[in-house]
This record gives structure tokens, C-alpha cells and sequence, in this order.
């Protein structure tokens, strides 16, 4: 399983090519907004700065450079930001933030 560098608002995380975005955001002690998580509401967008990924189908309004994190998965490093102030739990992360 190969792993990758997931950038968002300036963390560095470790990320997969397998899980969705938002979900591995979640392991990783960060909690982005959400409320479908399936591609309907829009509420999880965020900016890609750089990078690709696969994006399943979706209804949510989402503007240029921009993705869902619930039905997104990465396919190589990417830089993401979202534009509020993440909550990060360091002591609820089941996967390392990279240092
Ligand atoms: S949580 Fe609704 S579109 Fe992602």
C-alpha cells in the first residue's frame, strides 16, 4: 500500500491512494466540516492547490479548483486548504501527522 503526503492548511499528513479524503483527514485527528458525505450538500469542499485525485460523481456545487473531500481520493501528493480554521484532535489521530 502505497502512501503519499497529504498537505492541508499547512499540516503535513500521511495519506493513501484507497480511503477518501475527508475520511483520511479524520484519522489523522482533523475534522473538517461535513454533512452527507456522499457528494450532495457541498459542505466539505475544499481548494486543491496542487495535485490530483479521483472525484466519484457528485451533485454538490463545487467552484475551479475545487474538490469534495468526502468523495475524493488522492492519487499523489496533494496540497488542500480549506478556507476556515481547522479543529485538529492530536490525540484522537490512528494515523501520524508527518513531521
Ligand atoms: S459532506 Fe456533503 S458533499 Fe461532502
Amino acid at each position: 500500500m502505497s502512501q503519499l503526503t497529504i498537505m492541508v492548511n499547512g499540516i503535513k499528513v500521511c495519506g493513501n491512494r484507497h480511503e477518501p479524503l475527508l475520511t483520511q483527514l479524520e484519522n489523522a485527528g482533523i475534522k473538517p466540516e461535513y454533512q452527507c458525505r456522499n457528494g450532495m450538500c457541498g459542505a466539505c469542499r475544499c481548494k486543491l492547490i496542487s495535485g490530483a485525485v479521483t472525484q466519484q460523481d457528485a451533485l454538490a456545487f463545487i467552484g475551479p479548483n475545487e474538490i469534495l473531500s468526502c468523495c475524493s481520493i488522492p492519487q499523489q501528493d496533494i496540497n488542500i486548504n480549506f478556507d476556515y480554521q481547522l479543529n485538529i484532535n492530536h490525540q484522537s489521530a490512528k494515523t501520524k501527522i508527518a513531521l
